[in-house]
């Protein structure tokens, strides 16, 4: 048997030492070249409407030819610093990827000396699409575990160099970009604190999402199916433990692969369409930068407010899954 799920809540922590990760900035970067549909439909056998209906994606943006995930996670991790203001003083910092400039080493350590934060502890975390949660409640276990006091968690990915540019059914559906948020130590209980979390994974779906040859390649209709059921199924354990409703759901954050899947899971948790926030139409998939992109662009619009009550669930390659809640805090 492959599979297995966890979870934790802040009441199965040692008591005597109540530390919960707390949300202290978002911060956001994409690359500036845009790519249209008509873009591709100029180049492959598609069609921007072909695209939109499926997917709901516009637009994408992607790195410059020799652009690296380095690159995308210094500038989200610069602005995430910047956000969190002169006390940021940071003292490990996780890097969600799927994407490492190199197989070896990992990429943390130079995003960190990037960021002028050489010889604190840096390491990559690959969960594919989940990465960004897997990192959440990595971090979260740091701080909570008091070997650190604040960490710098970046997702960060740039599928467009392993995306084959000739290849219909894959090129359309991803764009490259990176999302950091700093988390740093506080109560349990406070604005921002993670409460709870939802993990899990099945390596008999290796084959769904994988890279052959050099080149992405997924089983789209399996996939679809996948996600929309352990999207589903993670959000309602994370809100089980909890111990919300999913009317008590101010704004769902999943993962943005598909406009279709995030509808679809929203429906099946019965959680309002206005709810389910959404930038896959102007980003595409960005892998492990999508929730942090995701949240970091309904942040600097307004659409996700201090007191929301946020759940964010994901899946992606591997196969994996993930979910947490947290109510928003006051960010600047
Ligand atoms: O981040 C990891 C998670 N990833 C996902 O969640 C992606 C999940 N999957 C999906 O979002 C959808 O499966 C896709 C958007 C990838 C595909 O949509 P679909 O409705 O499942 O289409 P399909 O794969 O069943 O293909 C339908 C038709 C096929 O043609 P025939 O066999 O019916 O003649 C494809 O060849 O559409 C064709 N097709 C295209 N046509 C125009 C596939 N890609 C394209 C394209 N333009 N880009």
């Amino acid at each position: 048997m492959w599979e297995k799920s966890v979870g934790v809540t802040a009441e199965s922590r040692t008591p005597q030492r109540e530390r919960s990760a707390v949300f202290a900035a978002v911060g956001a970067h994409v690359p500036s070249i845009v790519v249209t549909n008509d873009d591709l439909a100029a180049r492959l056998d598609t069609s921007d409407e072909w695209i939109t209906s499926r997917t709901g994606i516009r637009t994408r943006q992607v790195v410059e030819p020799g652009g690296s995930t380095s690159d995308l996670a210094i500038a989200a991790g610069m602005a995430a610093l910047r956000a969190a203001g002169s006390d940021a003083s940071i003292d490990a910092v996780v890097l969600a990827t799927s994407t490492p400039d190199r197989l070896v080493p990992a990429t943390a350590p130079a995003v960190a000396a990037g960021l002028g934060l050489a010889g604190v502890p840096a390491f990559d975390v690959d969960a594919v699409c989940s990465g960004f949660v897997y990192g959440l409640a990595v971090a979260n276990g740091l701080i909570a575990a008091a070997t650190a006091d604040r960490v710098l968690l970046i997702g960060a990915d740039t599928f467009s160099t392993i995306v084959d540019p000739t290849d219909r059914a894959t090129a359309p559906l991803f764009g490259d970009g990176a999302g950091a948020v700093v988390l740093r130590a506080g109560e349990p209980d406070e604005p921002g604190a993670l409460l709870a979390f939802e993990l899990g994974s099945d390596g008999a779906l290796a084959e769904l999402i994988t890279v052959r040859d050099g080149w992405f390649a997924m089983q789209g209709q399996a996939v679809y199916r996948q996600a929309v059921t352990r999207m589903a199924g993670a959000a309602r354990g994370v809100l089980a433990r909890t111990g919300w409703e999913p009317g008590d759901v101010d704004s769902f954050v999943g993962h943005q692969a598909n406009l279709r899947i995030l509808r679809a899971v929203g429906a099946d948790l019965g959680v309002d369409a206005d709810r389910v926030h959404t930038n896959v139409t102007e980003v595409g998939n960005t892998v492990s930068a999508s929730i942090p992109l995701a949240l970091a662009h309904a942040h600097a619009a307004g659409r996700i407010r201090a007191g929301h009550r946020v759940l964010l669930s994901a899946f992606g390659g591997g196969a994996t899954w993930g979910a947490a809640t947290l109510v928003w805090p006051e960010l600047s």
